[in-house]
C-alpha cells in the first residue's frame, strides 16, 4: 500500500505515467466511468478548500465511486479532542482511501503511519501540497508539450505557501529547470529549499522583488495569494497583501507564449482583465486538478487502466 505525502513519493517516472494516465482519462473520459464501481474516497478536511476537496470528490464520482467525509475540523470529532491517528483508523473502517488536510505541517504523515487505507496530503499547513504540484505539472507539460528547459517565475507569498515549496521539490527533478523567485524580502522562500533544494541539486535561481523585470524571461508564472491565515500579526498581511498584482500592462511584457498559472483561490493578485488573456491558464489547471486526481484515485488503489 503506498501514500502520497510528497510529491518526492513519486520517482519521475511513476509521475510521467501518472500525467500519461491523466492525459487519457482526459481524452477518454467514458471509460473510465466505473473502475471505481464500489470503492469510497472519505475527504478529511481540517481546513478550509474549494478546489482540492471537491476535485477529490468529483474524480471519486467521475470512476463510479462515492465520497465521505467533513469539511471542516468543527464538524467531526477533532471538536472534541480526538487524535489524527484515532480518526484514520476509524475512516479506515469506511473507506478505500482518503485525502486529508491539516493545519499542522506532517499531520497526514502521522495519519499514515496508522492507517489501513491510502493516505493523500491534501496539504498540510505551509509545508507540501502535492497533488496541487501533479495538477501543476500536468498544465506545464499539456500547455508547453514538456517540463524540461523552462524559466519559471514563482511570485508572491513563497515562504507560506506549500504549493510553491511543493512544486520547486517537484521541478529541480526536470532537466534545465531555472527559477526566478519573484517576493518581498519578508516573503522569500525558506532557507530549507533555498539550501537543501535549490543549491544542493545546483538549480540556477534568483531571488527578485520587482515582477516587471522579470516578466520577459519568464516561459511559465506561478502566482500565489499572500496567505492570510499563516501569518501572525494582522498589521504585516495588510502591508503585504497586494504587494503584486498581475494586470494587462504587466501581461504586455511577457512572452507570447508564457502561460500563467495559480493555485487559486485569487484575491487581487491577478486583476480579472488577465482572465481573458489567452495565457491565463488557472482555470484550466483546475480541469487538469480533477484528471490528475482521477489517475492518483486509480493509481493508490491499483485499478487496472481499462482496455
Ligand atoms: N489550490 C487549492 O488548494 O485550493 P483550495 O484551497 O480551494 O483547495
Amino acid at each position: 500500500m503506498r501514500h502520497l505525502l510528497n510529491p518526492l513519493d513519486f520517482s519521475v517516472g511513476e509521475i510521467e505515467q501518472l500525467l500519461d494516465l491523466a492525459s487519457d482519462i482526459e481524452k477518454n473520459p467514458d471509460r473510465y466511468a466505473h473502475v471505481c464501481d464500489g470503492k469510497k474516497i472519505a475527504t478529511l478536511f481540517y481546513e478550509p478548500s474549494t478546489r482540492t476537496r471537491l476535485s477529490f470528490e468529483a474524480a471519486m464520482l467521475n470512476l463510479g465511486g462515492s465520497v465521505l467525509g467533513f469539511a471542516s475540523a468543527d464538524s467531526s470529532s477533532a471538536a472534541k479532542g480526538e487524535s489524527v491517528s484515532d480518526t484514520i483508523r476509524v475512516i479506515s473502517c469506511f473507506a478505500d482511501i482518503c485525502a486529508m488536510r491539516h493545519p499542522k505541517e506532517g499531520a497526514p504523515m502521522v495519519a499514515s503511519t496508522k492507517s489501513s487505507i491510502p493516505v493523500i496530503n491534501a496539504g498540510d499547513g505551509g509545508h507540501q501540497h502535492p497533488t496541487q504540484t501533479l495538477t501543476d505539472l500536468m498544465t506545464i507539460r499539456s500547455l508547453k508539450g514538456r517540463i524540461d528547459n523552462l524559466t519559471v517565475g514563482l511570485c508572491g507569498d513563497l515562504k507560506f505557501g506549500r504549493t510553491v515549496h511543493s512544486l520547486i521539490n517537484a521541478l529541480v527533478r526536470y532537466t534545465g529547470i531555472r527559477f526566478v523567485l519573484i517576493s518581498p524580502p519578508e516573503l522569500r522562500v525558506p532557507e530549507y529549499i533555498r539550501e537543501d533544494v535549490l543549491e544542493s541539486n545546483h538549480i540556477e535561481y534568483r531571488e527578485v522583488e520587482n515582477l516587471d523585470d522579470a516578466m520577459p524571461d519568464l516561459d511559465i508564472l506561478y502566482m500565489t495569494r499572500v496567505q492570510k491565515e499563516r501569518f501572525f500579526n494582522e498589521e504585516d498581511y495588510i502591508r503585504m497583501k497586494d504587494c503584486y498584482i498581475l494586470d494587462k500592462k504587466k501581461m504586455a511584457l511577457a512572452k507570447e507564449d508564457m502561460f500563467v498559472l495559480h493555485p487559486l483561490p485569487r484575491v487581487n493578485e491577478i486583476a480579472v482583465e488577465v482572465d481573458e488573456d489567452p495565457r491565463a491558464a488557472y482555470f484550466k489547471q483546475v480541469q487538469y486538478g480533477v484528471y490528475v486526481r482521477m489517475a492518483l484515485i486509480m493509481t493508490l488503489l491499483e485499478v487496472e487502466k481499462p482496455c
